[in-house]
């Protein structure tokens, strides 16, 4: 265990980056981490759209409000939900967010700097991100990652950890480690 190193406690959300190229092999690296993720009855119900092109990254931008970073980003993959696969239709938003999840820690552990921008569950976000991707209707936006070498040195890491939203056997009962 170690709080200083470890990925889960060292990623942070990366919004500048240099101009080199990612590796073809890290961004298959990293969607390799996403298809590990848990997924609820091991369905697997996603899907990832990579992007290297400039034009779209300027597209996406006039149309996500918080995405100023996707200009600079080398590579951003869209994590989509597959409703075909997800017959219930409710499992896909959970196991979506586990992949992405993965990726942005997959990353930090090679030195890829990355963002997770929301798409769902806004509507008129998904369709607009749906129509641009030629997505049939069975596969919904979830969220777009933004992935690139980090151009400034990476934020210090503040404690997130907080004892009192600790309960012990019940709510509200303190647990003393
Ligand atoms: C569901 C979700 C949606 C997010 N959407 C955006 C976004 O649209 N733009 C952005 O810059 N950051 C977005 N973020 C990143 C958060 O702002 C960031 O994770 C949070 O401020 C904590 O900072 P950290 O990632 O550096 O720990 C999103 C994060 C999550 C989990």
């Amino acid at each position: 265990m170690n709080i200083e190193k470890d990925v889960f406690f060292t990623r942070r959300s990366v919004r500048n980056y240099t101009n080199k190229k990612i590796e073809k092999a890290k961004i298959e690296y990293i969607i390799n981490s996403g298809m590990h993720a848990p997924s609820a009855k091991n369905i697997k119900s996603w899907e990832f759209i990579v992007i290297d092109d400039k034009n779209i990254f300027t597209e996406i931008n006039k149309i996500h409000p918080y995405s100023n970073m996707i200009l600079e980003c080398s590579h951003a993959i869209i994590v989509c939900g597959n409703l075909d696969i997800d017959k219930d239709g409710c499992w896909w938003i959970q196991n979506c967010a586990a992949a992405t999840q993965n990726i942005l820690l997959a990353s930090e552990s090679i030195g890829i700097g990355s963002c997770w921008l929301g798409v769902a569950p806004y509507e008129e976000l998904m369709t607009k991100i749906s129509d641009m991707f030629s997505m049939p209707s069975h596969i919904k936006p979830f969220c777009i990652i933004t992935l690139g070498y980090s151009s400034k040195p990476p934020r210090m890491a503040k404690t997130r950890y907080e004892i009192e939203k600790i309960h012990y056997n019940k709510f509200g009962t303190k647990i003393d480690f």
